[in-house]
């Protein structure tokens, strides 16, 4: 049984290795887009844990734009996910969802020696990923 279950774990990871290789090669860029964030008020350096833009319109609209240059390749167009990176869209509203939200952004994911999603905090900043997460709030599915 355990047996198993890792093979099924290995093979899905491949598949997935494989389905962002080729979406990558598909969409050309991977290289972050810079975001102009600007409009909105600073936050300051150091890292929040909740979304000091939530419901702020302007936020919605640069975050939707964000969303699109940079997470859509993996996550999906419109945060519908296609099975290659889990489906955004279902992330918990409110402050618990903020943290893992933010911590995910900050930092991505690796683990068994694979990058399973880069981080985005050094390279597209705290505001493009709060106004990210502002706009994912209006299309939450529970
Ligand atoms: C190269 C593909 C890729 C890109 C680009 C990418 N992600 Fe991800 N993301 C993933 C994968 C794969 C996971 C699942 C990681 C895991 O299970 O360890 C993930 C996980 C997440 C999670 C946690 C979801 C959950 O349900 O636990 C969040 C939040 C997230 N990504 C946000 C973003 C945002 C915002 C962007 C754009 C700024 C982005 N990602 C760009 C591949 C990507």
């Amino acid at each position: 049984m355990r047996k198993y279950g890792r093979i099924a774990f290995l093979s899905a990871a491949c598949v997935l290795a494989a389905s962002v290789a080729s979406s990558v090669l598909a969409h050309g860029n991977v290289t972050p887009q810079a975001v102009d964030t600007s409009a909105l008020p600073d936050i300051g350096e150091a890292w929040l844990k909740q979304n000091p833009y939530k419901d702020n319109a302007a936020a919605i609209k640069i975050g939707e734009s964000a969303y699109g240059q940079n997470c859509a390749r993996c996550h999906g167009l419109e945060a519908e996910s296609g099975g290659i990176a889990p489906d955004l869209r279902y992330l918990e509203l409110g402050e618990s969802g903020d943290e893992w939200f933010i911590e995910r952004y900050q930092h991505g994911s690796a683990h068994d020696g694979k990058v399973y999603m880069p981080p985005m905090g050094d390279v597209l900043g705290q505001k493009a990923g709060w106004a990210i997460r502002s706009w994912l709030e209006t299309k939450h599915q529970e």
